[in-house]
């Protein structure tokens, strides 16, 4: 076998969010460096779609289900072996402008992309499912740093996100020996994008902000998730990884 310290030959990778965009790509991404992936979403039809581009070498499972129902998460859970990482990746798209938020756009947005990637990493955790030296990768986003038009609710959540990536570093690593991150990806092209009622006039003028004069793959952010997640990042936890094609240019 050729040398290769991002391979994730033999770890078994949950990902969740993986019926579409990045967490499809990442699914993928991991099956063909050796890993055995677990996919979960909401939409059957699309997470086969997903399980059928795996690396037909792997040993894969998918499970359906809405992590912000508690029975669903509880069932995956489980359903789950031993894991090395966890993706949480599953996530919606929101705007609106502050003077519009209601109670109810806040716990629709915050259940999904708040409260169900915490509650599903503090469950495999009670349950004892998270390997050694294993490694959790949150999906939060550029939006957290409060770069976006309209943003405030879904860039709240995914800051607090990263937030408890933080606590996570800090409680459980010493414990554990459970490597923690985050990333933040800047606009990335797939449905979630899609989703946003921009035009596509407006689309390719906010391109052009971008140094890189583009928006993300699904690829790019893909990569840096399996650093995270392979033993090349073995000293890295409690980081925060900006993927953005530069356009916060944060010094
Ligand atoms: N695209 C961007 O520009 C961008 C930028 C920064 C951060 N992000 C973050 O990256 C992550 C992935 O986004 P994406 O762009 O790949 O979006 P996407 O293509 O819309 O995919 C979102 C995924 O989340 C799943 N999902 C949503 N709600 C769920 C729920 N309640 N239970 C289980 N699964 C659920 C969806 O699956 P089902 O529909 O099958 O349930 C889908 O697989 C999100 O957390 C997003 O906030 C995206």
């Amino acid at each position: 076998m050729s040398y290769n310290p991002y391979s994730l030959n033999g770890k078994t990778i949950l990902i969740t969010g993986a019926s579409s965009g990045i967490g499809r790509a990442t699914a993928i991404e991991c099956s063909k460096l050796g890993a055995n992936v677990i996919i979960t979403g909401r939409n059957a039809e699309r997470l086969q779609s997903t399980f059928d581009a795996l690396n037909p070498n792997g040993n894969h499972m998918q499970v359906v289900g809405d992590l912000t129902k508690q029975e669903d998460l509880e069932l995956l859970v489980s359903s789950l072996p031993v894991i090395d990482g966890l993706v949480n990746n599953a996530g919606i798209s929101f705007t609106k402008p502050i003077g519009f938020i209601k109670k109810e756009d806040l716990l629709h947005v915050y259940e999904t992309n708040l409260f169900s990637p915490i509650l599903l990493t503090n469950n495999l955790l009670k349950k004892k499912k998270i390997a050694k030296n294993g490694s959790v990768v949150f999906v939060s986003s550029a939006a957290s740093f409060g770069c976006s038009n309209a943003n405030s609710i879904y860039g709240g959540a995914k800051a607090s996100l990263a937030s408890f990536m933080h606590y996570c570093n800090k409680e459980i690593t010493p414990v554990k020996q459970i490597r923690f991150n985050a990333i933040h990806p800047g606009m990335v092209q797939t449905e979630l994008v899609e989703n946003l009622t921009f035009t596509a006039e407006e689309i390719e003028k906010d391109m052009q902000r971008y140094p890189m004069k583009r928006y993300g793959t699904p690829q790019d952010i893909a990569y840096s998730i399996i650093y995270l997640l392979s033993d090349a990042a073995s000293w890295i936890t409690g980081s925060s990884l900006i993927i953005d094609g530069g356009v916060l240019n944060r010094a």
